[in-house]
């Protein structure tokens, strides 16, 4: 049964079966800096979305996700914020972002803004005040060590070697940085911080935006006195930053303060979280958040060690299937999820769990058959939707990423291998998808009459959006059938999701289920036919979906999938 979900709960938490606008998004991720350039200076802007506002309404997603376009000095691309209630100057200005909002509204497409809340740019005010003396207002707004006191405990930084303490002269004092040297944390146990932060929020949704992604949100508790990290932690640092003592009291505290009062959506970046403890955070009864998004998938195929290399040897069908299966478990009967493939901390989807060469519309198809029929919010990444890949750079000088140049800069500096990493990065690397929206087979591919800030991918001569609008057989034109193929079955988002042929190494078929409708879905995750055995009560009521048109219409007991066949059949 589907319930309707009393609406003046708010930004609460809902139990799994309950009707929410949140639970029925489709949300499209929209990196503004590769988007569109409206001015030719080579980057991205705000101005350039409203250009393609129609274009995001043809697709039929309601929700747009926005990367940070606050005021920045781009250390991060936007996730070192120097002033939160300001645009970033390369993007535009308040106005724009205004006219942005309005423009979607009217089209029916909510936006949810990307909130930084663990730490700031070293450029915000909070932190130049901050760092000027130790009598400062603002000096508990971070994280200081005193130099006197000796070196801090090591604490490991994403995007730095040498760690998160980084010395400060001004003060004779170490300040920590989770992230990177121009990105220090907040302190969240100061009550003056967290009422910044609300305050923050509330302007944003006093504006009309619709919700937040919280970046790093699991990161903003840390232990007072900073002790050293237990042995379990040692190399596994995410875990152990993530399980700070009062996070829960601060999400907590954040929902009564603001959530609550908001008909909003909140998801939240859940680094570090399993799939046991996701009800922790999205719980009906816990007043957190609504719905987070996890990273179990994107290790896989990784080595877990490290994040810099693909590994070969751990790409089990099999293993994803257990992955995205245990997190649909976790959400069952309480709390809600959110499933993608691609972000702008991921690479191309279809370079990564498809075949971008011989099949990569077929695999492109089938990657958003699954992501639109999981019982989750799906998130479609900018440039998925006509098949974008990798551009697999050569050299260290193509990539725009602090990521990806420091570790480099560190292999350089201690003789380490230089040439494997930056094979690696081919297949890893952010930029991957970071690259500039194939528009049009124009110079640039119509992203910009000036230089890009990052080298378009050159295969834009034949994936672009223009080509792709001209195929009726495009990634493009199934996305959108796919997506009206959601939208006008509950059975899609609210339906029970059972998992079948679990061994199977290149078969992902499940079947979704809402009162009397019943779905399979089949998916064929390789590069060579497949026979698929159907339930044995099975009588098909309609093709609702095929990849291959015309290719296995006609279902009997006996079905053979194409290379990477993508079919959705209601049955009885
Ligand atoms: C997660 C963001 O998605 C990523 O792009 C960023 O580098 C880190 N958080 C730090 O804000």
């Amino acid at each position: 049964m589907v319930e309707k979900e009393d609406i003046s709960t708010g930004g609460e938490p809902g139990i799994s079966n309950k009707q929410t606008w949140w639970k029925e998004a489709i949300v499209y991720q929209l990196y503004p800096r590769s988007f569109k350039d409206s001015n030719d200076d080579g980057i991205g802007d705000i101005r350039g979305i409203i250009s393609r506002l129609d274009y995001l309404q043809s697709l039929g997603i309601n929700v747009v996700w926005l990367n940070p376009v606050f005021s920045s000095p781009n250390d991060d691309m936007g996730y070192d914020v120097s002033d939160y209630r300001n645009i970033m100057t390369e993007m535009g200005t308040m106005d724009d972002f205004e006219e942005l909002l309005k423009g979607l509204h009217q089209r029916g497409i909510k936006l949810i803004a990307d909130l930084v809340l663990n730490h700031t740019s070293d450029e915000h005010e909070w932190f130049v005040r901050s760092k000027s003396s130790r009598s400062d207002p603002f000096r508990n707004f971070y994280h200081w060590w005193p130099a006197e006191k000796g070196i801090p405990p090591k604490r490991s930084s994403v995007f730095h070697e040498e760690g998160a303490w980084t010395y400060d002269e001004q003060t004779d004092s170490y300040y920590l940085h989770y992230f990177s040297r121009k990105q220090p944390d907040l302190n969240w146990e100061n009550p003056a911080v967290r009422k910044e932060m609300y305050a923050i929020m509330k302007f944003w949704l006093d504006k009309g935006v619709d919700g937040f992604r919280l970046d790093a949100f699991t990161f903003i508790s840390k232990e007072s006195g900073y002790p050293e990290i237990p042995e379990q932690y040692k190399d596994d640092y995410f875990s152990y930053y993530s399980s700070g003592p009062r996070l829960h009291d601060y999400l907590q505290e954040m929902n009564r303060e603001v959530f609550c009062k908001y008909d909003l959506m909140t998801v939240g970046e859940a680094s570090g979280i399993t799939s046991g403890q996701a009800l922790l955070f999205t719980g009906s009864e816990r007043k957190e958040l609504q719905t987070l998004y996890h990273f179990d998938h994107a290790n896989w195929g990784r080595k877990t060690t490290s994040l810099y290399y693909p590994d070969e040897n751990n790409r089990k069908l099999s293993d994803l299937k257990k992955i995205f299966t245990s997190w649909n478990t976790a959400f069952e009967n309480d709390g809600w999820g959110a499933v993608y493939f691609t972000t702008h901390d991921q690479s191309r989807m279809v370079s990564r769990f498809g075949n971008d060469t011989t099949y990569r519309k077929e695999s492109s198809k089938l990657l958003f058959t699954f992501l639109l029929s999981m019982r989750a919010t799906p998130y479609i990444y900018q440039g998925d939707e006509i098949s974008m890949r990798n551009i697999r750079f050569e050299n260290i000088t193509d990539y725009r990423d602090l990521h990806t140049i420091n570790y480099y800069n560190h292999l350089a500096a201690s003789g380490g291998d230089v040439q494997a990493f930056l094979t690696a990065q081919k297949e890893v690397a952010r930029d991957n998808s970071r690259t500039p929206f194939q528009w049009s087979t124009k110079k640039n591919a119509g992203f910009t009459n000036g230089t890009p800030w990052i080298n378009v991918n050159p295969d834009y001569d034949t994936i672009n959006m223009e080509s792709a609008e001209k195929d009726t057989g495009s990634t493009l034109h199934y996305v959108r059938e796919m997506i009206a193929l959601r939208k006008s079955l509950p059975v899609f988002v609210y339906g029970d999701y059972t998992l079948m042929e679990e061994e199977s190494e290149t078969l992902f078929i499940y079947t979704r289920r809402l009162e009397d409708t019943r779905v399979l879905v089949a998916l064929n995750f390789s590069d060579h036919q497949n026979p698929l055995t159907l339930p044995a009560d099975f009588t098909l009521v309609k093709v609702l979906i095929n990849n291959y048109p015309g290719v296995n219409n006609e279902i009997n007991n006996k079905v053979t999938l194409q290379p990477w066949q993508a079919i959705i059949l209601e049955y009885k």
